[in-house]
C-alpha cells in the first residue's frame, strides 16, 4: 500500500466507518520521537517445462517467484558468475537513480507514455478521456517479462506492469483531482489504474525501449469489463467493470499475469458494487484469453503472488494481505497445470482450496483450510477482529459473521482467516519463491501493533521484518510448514530498542517489494516514509541484495526524491534488471530527460556497462 492509496481512500473508509490504516506515517511520527541525533539451486523444473509450452510462455523456474526467469540452456547464462561483487551505493537524498560504479540506470517507461499503437503520449498538454485510455496509467507496481514466440527472450518481450493508482499531475491540472469532476474526469482517473501491457526490445545500442508499433501494446484499465470467475461469481457477477489498486503482481506457470488489487472498497468509483475489487485478475499478456477475476483466491487487499509447483504440476500460489494487520494465504487449485496444453489451465485458478497461515511459536506452521463448513466457518461465525492492535484488556468486541456458503467465505476473506485462527501478520507485502523452494515474505510495518507473537516479534513495528519458510516436503500441497525470521528491519543508531533491527551490513526500513532470482539471489526494495526523520536515517528508497546465508545486506540502487522502489523483472541473462520508480515528487525524470514534464512514475532499465550479469 503506498501512502498515496492511503490517502485517496481515507474519506471513504470514513463513510464506512472502516478503520484508519496506519501505516508508514504513524510509523514516522514515532519514529521521530526516537531517534538519535544522527550525523546522520538453480531451478531444475524451470527450462523443462518451458521447453514444454514451446518458447511462447515460460521464463518461470519451478520455484517461480513473482518474477523468476529460468536461465535458457545452451546459452552463456550457464558459463557466466553470478557471485554478487557489485560495490555497494550510500544512503543517499538526492533526486535521480543511484545504481553502483560500472551501471547505469534508465528511464524507459513512464505515467503517460503511448502504450497502444499509433496513441498520443501526455507531452505537457491534457489529454481526451479516451487518450488516456491508451497511455502509460500511473504508480508503476509489480511487473513480470514474458517471452514471445521467435524472440530472443534477452533482447525483447512482453512486460507487464501494474498501475497502482494514478499519477495526478499527468492527468489534471495542478495534480488536483476536481472537487466536482465530469463524466470524463472520472473516466481520467480510472484509465490510469490497471495494468500495461508493452513490447519491449533492447536496441544495438544497448538501450531498452518500447516498440511502438507492436499489437501486443494493451491498456486494462479501471474502466475495462473483466469476466468473473470461481464460486463468488454467483454473488459478483458474471462482470465487473474495472480493476482497482494494482499493486504487485506474479504470473502463472502457462504464461499468464496474475494482477492484484490492494483494496477492498471501491474509493475510485463508488457506483460500482464493492464486491467486485480486492481480487486476483488474471491476464494473458498475448491478449489471447479474457480478462478474470479469480474469485476462488479471496478477496482482500492483495499485495502479489508467487508460486511453487510440484514436478506433477501441483500448484501453490502464495499471496500477502497488506492490511493492518492482515494474514498470508496460499491457494492450491484442484487440478494439476497441464505443462502441455496451455489453454487447458485457463480456468484452473477457478476451483481449489485457499488456505491461510498460522505460525505457531515453536517455528511450525499450518495451512488453515478456508473452506465453508470447516474450522469455524458456518453461519453464526464470531470474528474476532484485529485484537493485535489493542490491549489484551480491552479487545475489540467480535462480530457476528454468516458463512452460509463458499462465496460468503471468499468474499468476507479476511475474517474467514480470523475466525479460522490464523495469524495476524504486520502487513505482508511481496512473497517470492526461490529455486531451492524457500518461500520469503516481507512484513512492512505495522506501527500500531500492539500485542506480539513469534512471528510479529515486535510492538509498534515502524521498520518491518521478513520471514521465510519452507513447506512440508517441499510440497505446494503441504499443510504444514517450518518457518523463521529471517531478518528485522531498522537501524542500530536507532534508540528505541525495537526500532533498531538486526541488519547486517546497509540498514532499511519497511521492506515491500521482494524477488529471489532464478540464480537464488535474493533482493528487496523498500516503501519507508519519505520524510526526512527517517531518509535522515535510511536515505531515500532503496533497493538491497541480501546474502541468504550470513544474511549480509548491500543497497544496490537509490531511487529519487519521494518515492517508493517496487517493482522488478528482469531477462533470463540476468543481464537486464527492470525497477520501477513510484510516485517520485521532486523534478526526476525530466531532469535527466531534459524536459520540463511534472514528476512521473517510471520503469527504468538497469543494466551494466560491461555487459555482464547484474551484481556480478
Ligand atoms: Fe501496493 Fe502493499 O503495496
Ligand atoms: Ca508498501
Ligand atoms: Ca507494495
Amino acid at each position: 500500500m503506498s501512502y498515496l492509496t492511503d490517502h485517496y481512500r481515507a474519506a471513504s473508509r470514513a463513510t464506512k466507518a472502516l478503520p484508519e490504516v496506519p501505516g508508514q506515517m504513524m510509523s514516522e511520527v514515532l519514529e521521530k520521537v526516537c531517534v538519535q541525533r544522527r550525523s546522520l539451486l538453480r531451478g531444475g523444473l524451470g527450462a523443462t517445462f518451458a521447453a514444454a509450452f514451446g518458447g511462447s510462455a515460460l521464463l518461470t523456474a519451478c520455484g517461480g517467484g513473482d518474477d523468476g526467469a529460468a536461465p535458457v540452456p545452451g546459452t552463456d547464462v550457464e558459463a557466466a558468475n553470478y557471485d554478487v561483487t557489485f560495490k555497494a551505493v550510500r544512503a543517499v537524498v538526492g533526486d535521480n537513480v543511484v545504481v553502483p560504479e560500472g551501471y547505469v540506470a534508465e528511464v524507459m517507461f513512464s505515467a503517460g507514455d503511448a502504450v497502444v499503437a499509433g496513441s498520443t503520449a501526455f507531452a505537457g498538454t491534457f489529454l481526451t478521456a479516451a487518450q488516456y485510455e491508451q497511455v502509460s496509467g500511473g504508480n508503476h507496481d509489480g511487473m513480470h517479462l514474458f517471452a514471445i514466440d521467435g524472440v530472443d527472450p534477452n533482447q525483447g518481450g512482453l512486460l507487464a506492469i501494474n498501475h497502482e493508482s494514478p499519477d495526478m499531475r499527468v492527468l489534471f491540472a495542478d495534480g488536483t483531482y476536481p472537487a466536482s469532476p465530469t463524466v470524463d474526469d472520472v473516466k481520467i482517473r480510472l484509465s490510469s489504474v490497471g495494468v500495461s501491457v508493452i513490447e519491449i526490445q533492447r536496441l544495438a545500442s544497448g538501450q531498452w525501449a518500447v516498440k511502438a508499433d507492436s499489437t501486443y501494446n494493451k491498456r486494462y484499465t479501471g474502466n475495462t469489463v473483466y469476466q468473473v470467475g470461481g464460486p463468488a461469481k454467483s454473488v459478483v457477477g458474471d462482470t465487473v467493470v474495472g480493476t482497482l489498486n494494482n499493486c504487485a503482481s506474479g504470473e502463472t506457470p502457462w504464461g499468464t499475469y496474475l494482477t492484484c488489487e490492494e483494496t477492498t472498497d471501491n474509493y475510485l468509483d463508488p457506483t460500482q458494487p464493492e464486491t467486485g475489487y480486492g481480487w486476483v485478475v488474471e491476464i494473458d499478456p498475448q491478449g489471447v484469453l479474457p480478462a478474470t477475476k479469480r474469485t476462488a483466491m479471496g478477496r482482500f487487499d492483495h499485495e502479489n503472488t508467487a508460486y511453487l509447483m510440484d514436478a506433477d504440476g501441483t500448484l501453490a500460489i502464495y499471496m500477502g494481505d497488506d492490511s493492518t494487520p492482515g494474514c498470508v494465504y496460499k491457494f492450491v487449485p484442484s487440478a494439476k497445470v497441464n505443462t502441455s496444453n496451455r489453454s487447458a489451465n485457463q480456468n484452473l485458478l477457478d476451483s481449489g482450496k485457499l488456505y491461510a497461515a498460522k505460525f505457531n511459536a515453536d517455528g511450525s506452521g499450518q495451512w488453515l483450510e478456508l473452506t465453508q463448513g470447516l474450522n469455524g466457518l458456518v453461519a453464526g461465525a464470531q470474528d474476532p477482529g484485529n485484537f493485535t492492535q489493542f490491549t489484551a484488556d480491552a479487545p475489540p468486541a467480535p462480530v457476528t459473521v454468516d458463512f452460509n456458503t463458499q462465496a460468503d467465505v471468499l468474499i468476507n476473506t479476511k475474517a474467514a482467516a480470523r475466525v479460522a485462527g490464523a495469524t495476524l501478520m504486520d502487513r505482508p507485502e511481496w512473497v517470492s519463491v526461490g529455486p531451492d523452494k524457500r518461500v520469503y515474505c516481507t512484513f512492512t510495518n505495522n506501527g500500531s501493533r500492539k500485542i506480539t507473537d513469534a512471528a510479529n516479534p515486535r510492538v509498534t513495528n515502524s521498520h518491518g521484518h521478513i520471514l521465510r519458510w519452507v513447506e512440508a516436503g517441499n510440497s505446494a500441497a503441504a499443510t504444514a510448514f517450518q518457518w523463521e525470521v529471517f531478518l528485522l528491519a531498522g537501524d542500530p543508531r536507532l534508540v528505541a530498542e525495537n526500532l533498531k533491527g538486526n541488519i547486517n551490513g546497509d540498514t532499511f526500513s519497511s521492506p515491500d517489494g521482494l524477488g529471489v532470482d532464478p540464480q537464488g539471489r535474493l533482493w528487496v526494495q523498500t516503501d519507508a516514509s519519505t520524510s526526512s526523520g527517517t531518509t535522515n536515517t535510511f536515505g531515500n528508497n532503496s533497493m538491497y541484495y541480501l546474502d541468504q546465508q550470513t544474511k549480509a545486506s548491500s543497497r544496490f540502487l537509490v531511487g529519487p526524491m519521494g518515492c517508493e522502489i517496487t517493482g522488478l523483472a528482469w531477462t533470463p541473462d540476468l543481464k537486464t534488471f527492470f525497477v520501477n520508480i513510484q510516485h517520485p515528487n521532486g523534478t526526476w525524470p525530466s531532469n535527466v530527460q531534459g524536459n520540463s514534464l511534472p514528476a512521473r512514475s517510471s520503469t527504468v532499465v538497469v543494466r551494466r556497462t560491461d555487459g555482464k550479469p547484474i551484481g556480478a
